[in-house]
């Protein structure tokens, strides 16, 4: 499966903020935001990885990830000039889907939950249709909404919906088949001028392949948008992380775990930012699996 990053749009709510720096490089707290996506799908074991910015933007995303090597990963970009809408991403990324299933994320979608790595192995090995992950939200009509029936199997998508039917939302996560390419291309723009993610996910419904996960309560989801959201999803990483230890969507520790690089290259890697407390938890990541290789498996 591949994976695609969409980190365009101009980012006008976090003005003045984005005026000159691309909204999913604004830090969550100690990290890029665009880290927390990308660590997404790397726990999806997904490796191929293409990033779509703005063209003025691009620059600093490849000097911020380069090529991706150095996490034992494939990092390529691509061009949005405009917002065109969410499923513009398999357009603009067709070459990169190639005849390959593929995940899209939104790179100001933060997650984070208890055997998530699982969940998202499971949704997405020989994926069929598309499969959407559900989340219930206090404010519903600000998203894209799934609505269930008694078994739990999807009946209908709307967005941003005035009278929502569910308070479920779909978030900024999505996995499809190879078919995502020719349904993206067959949309015309909404009514607000864009090629809409919700037709998309509805012509997979109409085709009887649509399945919603519910991510269900003891799940973290938070966008990172708007000041409010910036801020409560840097405090959520800050809490997390001060009382466990643990750093949440930290790159270099997921290839580790995942046997991209090994030890040696993880230290080097903590070492090029180790005037930082980031920088000094991946080198001693790094010195205990140098120690004992389970240690970094259990934590
Ligand atoms: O966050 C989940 C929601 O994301 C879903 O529930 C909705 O169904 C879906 O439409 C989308 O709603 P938003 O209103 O949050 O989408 P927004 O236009 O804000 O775009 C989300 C991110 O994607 C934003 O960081 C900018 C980026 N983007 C957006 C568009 C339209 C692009 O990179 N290119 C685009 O063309």
């Amino acid at each position: 499966m591949k994976g695609i990053v969409l980190a365009g749009g101009s980012g006008t709510r976090l003005y003045p903020m984005t005026l000159a720096v691309s909204k999913q490089l604004v830090p969550v707290y100690d990290k890029p935001m665009i880290y927390y996506p990308i660590s997404v799908l790397m726990l999806a074991g997904i490796t191929d990885i293409l990033i779509i910015t703005t063209p003025q933007d691009r620059d600093a995303y490849e000097r911020l990830l380069g090529d991706g090597s150095w996490l034992g990963l494939t990092f390529s970009y691509a061009e949005q000039p405009h917002p065109r809408g969410l499923a513009d991403a398999f357009i603009v990324g067709a070459d990169h889907v190639g005849d390959d299933s593929v995940a899209l994320i939104l790179g100001d979608n933060i997650f984070h939950g208890p055997g998530f790595s699982q969940l998202l192995t499971r949704s997405s090995d020989g994926i069929k249709g598309c499969v959407l992950f559900g989340y219930a939200v206090s404010d519903p009509h600000r998203y894209g909404i799934g609505e269930v029936d008694e078994y739990g199997h999807l009946i209908s998508l709307e967005e941003k919906p005035a009278a929502p039917r569910s308070n479920r939302a779909v978030t900024g996560l999505y996995f499809y088949d190879n078919d995502v390419v020719e349904i993206a291309r067959s949309l015309t723009p909404s009514a607000r001028g864009e090629l809409e993610i919700t037709d998309v996910n509805k012509t997979y419904l109409e085709r009887g392949r649509a399945r919603l996960v519910d991510l269900g309560r003891g799940f973290a989801w938070l966008d990172a948008g708007t000041y409010e959201s910036l801020l409560e999803a840097g405090q959520y990483v800050r809490a997390l992380e001060l009382r466990q230890g643990v750093r949440i969507a930290c790159l270099e520790e997921i290839a580790l775990h995942a046997g991209l690089i090994d030890a040696e290259q993880c230290y080097d890697l903590g070492r090029r930012v180790g005037n930082s407390g980031y920088g000094h938890y991946v080198m001693e990541l790094a010195e205990q699996a140098r120690r004992s290789p389970m240690s970094v498996a259990l934590r």
